[in-house]
């Protein structure tokens, strides 16, 4: 069951991965929805799958969250709406050396996994606290217990999400809203083939020894965790590994051995002729 009566729940990055399993499990639980992302066919067919699958009224809200204007659109469009579960899904990497990066992309990572998540959760949360429930679970990343070499753009915005989370989580407490990261390890989405159209990787960007977790297991973990009240929900078992990996290295011999696995991550790229000299 979930831990707060099923009205209506936004989902941001909808329309791949992890966002459209959270929308389906939602719908499932009988949340009415509003879906975001930039690709508008894929909102509307899933819509119209979940109107038809779950009977519940779903939104579709096409915006570019990376931008002023795509936020504005989405916090006007959830600002009236009573928003008693918002999923803060949408988000991208980037891998290979940060000298060699597309510099309109790193930026546009930083506004879309940090600044649109503060925008968000802005819009929202007056409305749940004011009427005393509500969940906010953002989609953050094993990523974030660490710094990442090759990854640092990415690893340090979803540190910043969790550090978000773990904050307001103690603000609100006795607000009857619930504030969660959920921390996967690496995840069958399409994550990996947005790190290829930045540029720099090439093929799935995982090492083959790497467990890659299903999107469904990882939404339903999450949503448990969230049930249960939990601030903070690593899923699979790289996630939970490295989480305690984090906490028993010092810092800097675990920041040098992070950075050798994305390195030879990163060095796919140079093997198939992919990317920015380095
Ligand atoms: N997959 C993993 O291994 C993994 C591990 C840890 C954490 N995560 C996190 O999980 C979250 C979801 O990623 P995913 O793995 O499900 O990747 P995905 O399959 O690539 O889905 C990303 C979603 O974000 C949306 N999006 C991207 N840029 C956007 C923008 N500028 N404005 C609005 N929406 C945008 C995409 O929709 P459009 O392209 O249609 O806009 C898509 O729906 C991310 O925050 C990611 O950091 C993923």
């Amino acid at each position: 069951m979930s831990a707060v009566a099923p009205t209506v729940a936004l989902v941001t990055g909808a329309s791949a991965g992890l966002g459209r399993e959270y929308a389906h499990a939602l719908a499932a639980r009988g949340h009415d929805l509003v879906l975001v992302a930039r690709r508008a066919d894929r909102l509307a067919a899933l819509a119209q799958e979940l109107r038809d699958r779950y009977r519940v009224e779903v939104e579709v809200c096409v915006a570019d969250l990376a931008t002023d204007d795509g936020c504005a659109h989405c916090c006007a469009t959830v600002v009236d709406r009573e928003v008693d579960v918002a999923v803060l899904n949408a988000g991208f990497g980037s891998l290979g050396p940060f000298a060699a990066a597309d510099a309109a992309w790193e930026t546009a990572m930083v506004r879309l996994n940090c600044v649109s998540v503060v925008e968000l959760t802005r819009a929202v949360l007056p409305g749940m606290i004011g009427r005393g429930r509500g969940a906010v679970l953002i989609v953050s990343s094993a990523a974030a217990w660490h710094p990442v070499p090759y990854m640092a753009t990415y690893g340090a915005t979803k540190a910043f999400e969790l550090h978000f989370v773990q904050a307001l989580a103690e603000e609100l407490r006795e607000t009857g809203v619930q504030v969660s990261a959920v921390c996967p390890g690496p995840t069958a989405t399409e994550f990996s083939d947005v790190l290829e159209t930045a540029g720099r990787t090439s093929g799935s960007g995982w090492p083959k020894w790497m467990p890659i977790d299903g999107a469904a297991d990882v939404v339903a973990t999450s949503l448990r965790g969230l049930d249960r009240g939990r601030v903070v929900i690593p899923t699979g078992r790289i996630a939970w590994c490295t989480r305690l990996w984090s906490r028993l290295m010092p810092r800097g011999a675990g920041v040098r051995a992070v950075g050798v696995v994305h390195r030879r991550r990163s060095r796919g790229r140079r093997a198939a002729g992919i990317g920015h000299g380095d």
